[in-house]
């Protein structure tokens, strides 16, 4: 399928989706057995993955995508151009309220956000589509 979004090409929209199906085998779910993989594309052309971390203290555990912004932060990447996410369900799942806002952080309005589910059929929407009214940086006095 061609990307909506034309800063991303068809075939970076390929990789970035079959690296966040994939990223679900990295997935640690013992407690909800709900599988999430996420991949980010930065400007740069980099791909960085994560995948949902639990816990047995529930609460602590940590979404697919707020471990690859994560660590794609901390790998230095400040920039990025698309994110997917994949799961086994249908239809896809979006990003939970916590991610979207930790997400904002770092993309643009028009930032897309690709939602695969679990035939590897996608829905995108932005970032202003999924936190619209979004308090971000630019928000704090400086
Ligand atoms: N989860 C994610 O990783 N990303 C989402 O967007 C929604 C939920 C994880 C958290 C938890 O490990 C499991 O899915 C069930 O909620």
């Amino acid at each position: 399928m061609a990307p909506i979004n034309p800063s991303i090409s068809a075939q970076e929209l390929q990789i970035l989706s079959t690296k966040a199906i994939e990223a679900k085998a990295s997935a640690y779910c013992p407690y909800s057995k709900f599988r999430v993989g996420a991949c980010i594309l930065t400007t740069s052309g980099e791909f960085v993955v994560g995948a949902n971390v639990e816990n047995a203290a529930y609460p602590v555990g940590t979404c697919a995508e707020r471990v690859a912004f994560g660590t794609a932060v901390v790998a230095g990447h400040k920039d990025f151009k698309a994110l997917a996410v994949a799961t086994d369900i249908r239809p896809a799942a979006s990003p939970c309220g916590m991610c979207r806002q930790f997400i904002r952080e770092f993309t643009s309005p028009s930032f897309p956000v690709y939602m695969y589910d679990v035939d590897g059929s996608y829905v995108v929407k932005t970032m202003d589509e999924l936190l619209p009214d979004s308090f971000g940086p630019d928000n704090l006095p400086h």
